[in-house]
Order: C-alpha cells, then structure tokens, then sequence
C-alpha cells in the first residue's frame, strides 16, 4: 500500500492526483472527459511510464463511459490519447490491450473495458512488488543509492519501479540511503521523488544534476537504480534527460547502473535506441522554473524530455521476471516467449 493515490477511476470520472502541484499541495483532478486526461497526462499532471499507461487505460473506459459505448468514438479518443507522450511505450502498450477487449467484445463494451483497466492497474501494482523484491537483492547493506528522475507510487500503479528497490531495501532493514537527483527541468527529483522518500521515512539526500559525478566520488555512491519510459531490443535504455551522463559517471567510478522496468517498458519492434521517439518539451520550462524566468526574455533553449543511454553502461535490467544482464538481446530473447 502506498499513502497515496496516483491515478483512481470510477464510472464517469478518472481521478489523478496533480502532480504539478507537489509537494506544495495535494490536489486531485477530477477528469470527466477523455480531453481532461489527454491534456492531464500532456502537462505532466500524471507521469511516469506505467501510470501513463494505467491512466490511458482508464481513460478508455471513460471514453466507453461518456459516448454511451459507442465504438467509434471509443477509438476515435483513444486515437488522441494514443498520441498525448511519445516516448512511453507503456502507453501505446495499454492502449493496445483496451483494443483487443474492445475487439472480442459483441455488445456495449463498458464493463468489459472497465475490467480491463482495473486488471491493467492491478497487476502493475503486483509486479512493483516483483520489481522491488528483485531490485533490492541487487543493493546491499548500509548502500548509498542514487537515483534519478521519479519512479515511486507516483509514477506507477503500484509502489514503482527503480523506487520499489529502494523502498523495498529499507522495509528490509538494510540502512540504505538515497541520492536523489534534483532532475532539471521539471524537478521530479527534488518535488516528488524526495516527497515519496519523505512519506516512507528513508534517508535521502537532494543534490543537483550537475553534482552527480561529484557526489559519486565524496559521498560512495554504491549503485545507481533508474527507471525507464521504454528499453529497445539491444538493451538501450531510454528515460528521463540526464540519465545518460548519469551512466557515463557511473561507468567512470566503476558504480553499478541498474534500470528497473516492467516487462511492458521492453519494446522489441525497435532495435536500438536511436528508433525510439525521444519528446521533446516547451523551451519555457528550461528558461524558467516553476513559472519564474530564469534566463533573459529571447532566449532560445532545447528541451528534449528523454536521453538513450547505450546498453554497454548498463549493468542489469530488472524485470518482474528476473534480473537480466548482457548481453541482453540473449537475456530478452530467453525471456520474451509469452511477450
Ligand atoms: O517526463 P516524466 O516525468 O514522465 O519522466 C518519467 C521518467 O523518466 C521515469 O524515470 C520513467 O517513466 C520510469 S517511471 C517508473
């Protein structure tokens, strides 16, 4: 259980907690039309690979909700949510799911919708659970983690991916203690992964990006723990900017990088990581932080949201199904048979 809800649904209305409000405060969106979760998941108020894609799914069943059951504007709104992030492949994925039920279903495909989205949220709460039993084994006693990014109860259906093995190492007892990644520009880092380690009481410290390599030297970084937004066939990995030189620092000071992902983050129809669709965001929210400027009005910023970091700086890869290592289109290809 988590103390929080991230994403809720019942008939009529999806219910995600605003995450562009945190930690400042708790609010909750009420989404009564499919366009509210689009534009909820566009402005990052729900984020995170596997919540995007528990929220697509709900957004689904909203879709069958307030258009009576009708088909095809069912698919005409999953159309649009289809195209609300591009580089979280879980969402594509749930999308995927909702149309097979949709599919298989003769009469009005409300409930059947509904129980698919449920089943999608419920078993990625379960294999959180998986990520974080396996994620943990790989931490040991008294370990200094970093991590970047947020990929707690936020970020998911369940208790998160590369945060479960964080969570998961403290229940244990095992006296870990965090480095959080301040993740400019949006600061997931700083606003929601250090208030997720806040709410469960586990030891951690904020620092800047730009302080990562050094803080791997003075602070004995034991291990690196990220999540992903989708992972190609040959390993590489991508998530949240600044992951990549993460990796290349980790590298340097011989530090683990482990990705925590659920099976659903590995997509085999693309090859590397340069196929993988990388968003990219408004140049404002480089030139200004939390609505206040930061650099003189004219400025022009690039702003791409994700980074590829190449499968050979990356250590292991867990999965709900085990803990994979390179070469890894061996490791994918061994586990992959019932997708
Ligand atoms: O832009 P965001 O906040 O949706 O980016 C999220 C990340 O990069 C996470 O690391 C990734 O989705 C894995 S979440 C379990």
């Amino acid at each position: 259980m988590t103390p929080y809800e991230t994403v809720s649904y019942e008939p009529g209305v999806v219910r995600l907690l605003d995450q562009t409000q945190l930690p400042a405060r708790i609010t909750t969106l009420h989404c009564t039309t499919v366009q509210h979760v689009i534009d909820a998941i566009v402005r990052l108020s729900v984020r995170g690979a596997p919540a995007i894609g528990v929220t697509a799914a709900y957004g689904t069943a909203l879709a069958s909700d307030v258009s009576g059951g009708d088909r095809t504007a069912i698919e005409a709104h999953m159309r649009n949510l289809r195209t609300a992030r591009p580089t979280a492949v879980n969402l594509g994925w749930a999308l995927d799911r909702m149309q097979v039920v949709l599919n298989d279903t003769q009469a009005d495909p409300t409930a059947a919708l509904r129980a698919e989205a449920h089943r999608i949220h419920e078993e990625d709460r379960a294999l959180c659970e998986r990520l974080g039993a396996h994620g943990a084994s790989l931490l040991p006693e008294g370990a200094v983690v970093m991590t970047h990014c947020n990929t707690g109860a936020l970020a998911t259906g369940g208790i998160g991916t590369a945060f479960a093995a964080l969570l998961t190492a403290h229940r244990q007892g095992k006296n870990i203690s965090v480095i959080a990644n301040e993740t400019r520009p949006l600061q997931q880092g700083a606003r929601l992964t250090m208030w997720e380690l806040q709410q469960h009481g586990i030891p951690a410290t904020l620092v800047c990006d730009g302080a990562a390599g050094w803080t791997m030297l003075k602070k004995n970084v034991s291990a690196v723990i990220v999540g992903s937004d989708r992972v190609a066939a040959n390993g590489d990995v991508a998530n949240k900017i600044g992951t990549y030189p993460v990796a290349v620092l980790a590298a340097r000071h011989g530090i683990p990088f482990y990705v925590s992902i659920p099976y659903s983050t590995l997509d085999m129809t693309v090859p590397t990581g340069a196929d993988i669709p990388i968003e990219e965001r408004a140049a404002e929210e480089v030139t200004a932080v939390q609505g206040h400027a930061v650099a003189p009005e004219g400025t022009q910023a690039y702003n791409p949201a994700f980074d590829i970091t190449p499968a050979d700086l990356v250590t292991a890869i867990v999965t709900e199904r085990g803990i994979m290592r390179p070469p890894y289109p061996a490791a994918f290809a061994a586990s992959y048979p019932g997708g």
